[in-house]
């Protein structure tokens, strides 16, 4: 099953120990993230929005948490919204499939889903879709924890999953914001 929900390969070694502070923002956002390891190790439930612009470390610390709760034996998703959202497409007209998808999606102890609003296509009918879809998924997810990673803040974030999810997800909540403009950890990596 884990072939369905875990996509970090096991040579990627993003983590904690290898997130460099940089500045303040990122000491505070790995300080974030470790507190939600915590709380979640202590058996409460919360959700955590890592917002940002393009290469701030989203997706890496978004994989330290996962690894790490699963390192501490929990049971863990990671996967992007994209290709969520292709396996919810290959179950259309199962039955079986969609429960069994759905069964095993509201099970996981912390499902990350990389890259939130990603997966729409913009076409109108697509984003009333996923938009429905999304509120599904987070209902699906209640009383257990869920970490969403997105370049979108939370306003623009609202148009394209819709307003809804946006209050679901802030229930329980805690949030990363990763917008530092001088910030694209993949531009120090060419030079
Ligand atoms: N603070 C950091 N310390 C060490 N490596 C970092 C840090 N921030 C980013 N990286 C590395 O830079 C690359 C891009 O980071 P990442 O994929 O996490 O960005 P992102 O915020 O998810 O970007 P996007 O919005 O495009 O998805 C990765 O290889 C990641 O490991
Ligand atoms: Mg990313």
């Amino acid at each position: 099953m884990d072939g369905d929900w875990y996509y970090i390969n096991s040579d990627d070694k993003a983590g904690f120990k290898n997130f460099e502070e940089l500045n303040p923002e990122l000491t505070a956002a790995k300080g974030k993230a470790t507190d939600y390891i915590k709380d979640l190790l202590e058996g409460k439930i919360r959700n955590l929005r890592i917002s940002g612009t393009p290469g701030t470390g989203k997706t890496h610390l978004a994989k330290a948490i996962a690894r790490t709760l699963k390192h501490k034996g929990r049971k863990v998703a990671f996967i992007e919204s994209r290709k969520l959202f292709d396996n919810i497409k290959n179950t259309f007209g199962n039955r079986v499939a969609q429960e069994r998808f759905e069964k095993q999606f509201a099970d996981f102890d912390l499902v990350v889903l990389d890259d939130v609003g990603v997966e729409t296509n913009k076409a109108a009918d697509e984003l009333s879709w996923s938009s429905r879809e999304w509120v599904k998924l987070i209902d699906l997810r209640r009383g257990k924890s869920t970490v969403y990673t997105t370049n979108f803040d939370k306003e623009s974030l609202k148009a394209v999953i819709g307003a809804r999810s946006v209050s679901r997800i802030g229930e329980n909540s805690e949030t990363i914001e990763l917008f530092t403009p001088d910030h694209d950890y993949r531009d120090r990596l060419l030079y």
